[in-house]
């Protein structure tokens, strides 16, 4: 039996503390390993966590202050870390083949795979990687991108925020603090025992990826957890709130909305997106959020009497979590119309690639996902692509299919033949196609030469081989 809803009070995951710092770097260390928590009460599952923890502990850094991360792997199978939106150089990127061994592990873990063969650089148990910061604030993600599986892995907690600050942004005079809240929305199925429910094929997770045939479409669950606690709860002022929502489900897209009893719903006003603020704050009554998207708005709890619930929902079906208003508060808290000046609209050169996202072989009698018909294929890149230069990407789909580009933000140039609509704006890594749609992306590659991948965020679907190869040049 599930818990009723709006019982366990939100967890704040904790933030990360650097363990030094050398010559203007911060380092620090994380070790994924498997713990035993209570997620629904009166039961244990076991997680698999960075630091033992679900969600991960949240970085906070600031824009152009580099630091090294340290990644020791006590898991039972590889692991290779990716930070979803980071401008990051491709040796720190999280190549899907770039794998970490888990300590003590001599076994052979190149073999092949989907009929190619492993390529990427193996480290024993401890990988550093190293992230710039070069880039504007936003609210990035990192999570596990092993190659075959990273479904399983993100599932059974391989997640994490990392946000990063700037000064611009701190000059504007958002609700921070207290008022400044992570949501990292996901589903998950639970088995009778507590156990995250997950339909692997190879439940060793070592060589066989993907999941049941009836999963083919992604992996969804019946309970929504919110920083890792079921529907939870959480008392607010009568003031404005900041809400970093991030989607890190699977494969369930979310259309976020905000009950109030005997009320029209609560607009919420959205100030930034995957890549950080909005040139222009902008009203919207709910929001679709598709896996790996990040969006970035002020809920005003002031329009709703003291007293009040003020309940999220999926509208597709779902509770996710409430909001209760208990007191009155001072709120110096603003909203400018104006946010940030480095939007401009990125305008395309004459190159234009077509990528079709859809249902195929992707190995013999194997059914799967493919990008252009092709499986996954870390050996051959899809698109050589020249740093600087700005080209349109035209993305196709047969069923919905979240699109994530690594290493730089994109801009949406239009939906299904139309204009974009409102939730596409600002910098977008990650890009809601939804059914048999067509939706055009500016895409610019900078700073960083080297291989890197683009695939559905649908991580059913990227681990069956919905993912590709790219080399900036
Ligand atoms: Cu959030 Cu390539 O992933
Ligand atoms: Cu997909």
């Amino acid at each position: 039996p599930l818990p009723p809803p709006y019982r366990v009070p939100l967890p704040i995951p904790a933030v990360a503390e650097p363990t030094g710092t050398l010559d203007g770097t911060d380092l620090y260390e994380i070790t994924q390993r498997a713990a035993d928590v209570e997620i629904l009460p009166g039961l244990r599952t076991t997680i698999w966590g960075y630091d033992g923890t679900f969600p991960g502990p949240t970085f906070e850094t600031r824009s152009g202050r580099p630091v090294v991360v340290r990644h020791t792997n006590r898991l039972p199978v590889p692991t290779v870390a990716h930070l979803h939106g980071g401008h990051t150089p491709a040796d720190s990127d999280g190549w899907p083949l770039d794998l970490v061994l888990p300590v003590g592990d001599n076994s052979n873990w190149a073999h092949p795979h989907n009929g190619t063969t492993m390529v990427g650089d193996l480290a024993a148990g401890v990988r550093e990687h190293r992230y710039p910061m070069t880039q504007r604030a936003a609210t990035l993600w990192y999570h596990d991108h092993r190659m075959d599986f990273t479904g399983p892995s993100v599932h059974r907690g391989l997640a994490g925020l990392h946000i990063v600050r700037d000064d611009a942004e701190d000059a504007l005079g958002l609700p921070a603090g207290d008022r400044e809240l992570p949501l990292m929305i996901c589903d998950r199925a639970f088995a009778a025992d507590g156990s995250f429910a997950y339909p692997s094929i190879d439940r060793t997770l070592r060589t066989v990826p993907g999941v049941e045939d009836r999963w083919m479409p992604g992996v969804l669950g019946d309970v929504v957890l919110v920083n890792g606690a079921p529907w939870p709860v959480h008392d607010v002022d009568a003031a404005r709130y900041r809400l970093r929502i991030v989607n890190v489900a699977n494969a369930r897209r979310f259309v976020l909305a905000l009950r109030v009893p005997g009320a029209p719903d609560l607009p919420f006003t959205q100030i930034g997106s995957d890549g950080g603020l909005l040139a222009a704050p902008q009203r919207l009554d709910s929001i679709a959020m598709a896996p790996g998207e990040r969006v970035d708005v002020v809920v005003d709890f002031a329009a709703v009497p003291v007293g009040a619930d003020v309940t999220m929902v999926d509208t597709l079906g779902n509770d996710v979590m409430r909001f209760r208003v208990v007191r009155v508060a001072r709120d110096d808290s603003r909203v400018p119309d104006r946010l940030a000046d480095d939007v401009a609209p990125l305008v395309p050169g004459p190159v234009v690639r077509e990528f079709v996202f859809r249902r195929g072989a992707v190995g013999p009698g194997h059914r799967g996902w493919t990008i252009n018909d092709l499986a996954f294929d870390p050996q051959t890149s899809i698109a050589d692509v020249p740093l600087g230069q700005v080209e349109t990407w035209r993305f196709r789909t047969d069923v919905h299919h979240p699109v994530h580009v690594h290493l730089d933000h994109f801009q949406v140039l239009a939906r299904g033949g139309g204009r974009p609509r409102p939730s596409d704006a600002g910098w977008k890594d990650t890009v809601d196609v939804l059914p048999a749609e067509i939706v055009d992306v500016a895409v610019r590659f900078t700073r960083y030469t080297g291989r890197y991948v683009f695939h559905c965020h649908n991580l059913e679907h990227e681990d069956m081989a919905m993912m590709a190869t790219i080399r900036t040049v």
